[in-house]
């Protein structure tokens, strides 16, 4: 089980790309079926483009996807 010390689970999400993923969390399938993640962090799409969902593939990039890090950068 991936673990960053403190079991803390953070999600960040990146400007103009996925959401990365990372701490003592659990990937499961909408019935519940675990979905190993292969590593410690990972990068879940929110473009809807990539290839290989729920994990960015980089199509992002080439999409030109645009989106906030900071949905409130004033506080
Ligand atoms: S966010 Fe990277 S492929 Fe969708």
């Amino acid at each position: 089980m991936p673990t960053d010390g403190d079991g803390e689970v953070t999600v960040t999400p990146c400007e103009d790309g996925p959401l990365l993923v990372r701490g003592n969390f659990r990937l499961v399938t909408q019935e519940g079926r675990e979905i190993d993640p292969g590593r410690a962090t990972v990068a879940l799409c929110r473009c809807g483009l990539s290839s290989t969902k729920p994990f960015c593939d980089g199509s992002h990039r080439v999409a030109g996807f645009r989106a906030t890090s900071d949905p409130d950068p004033a506080t």
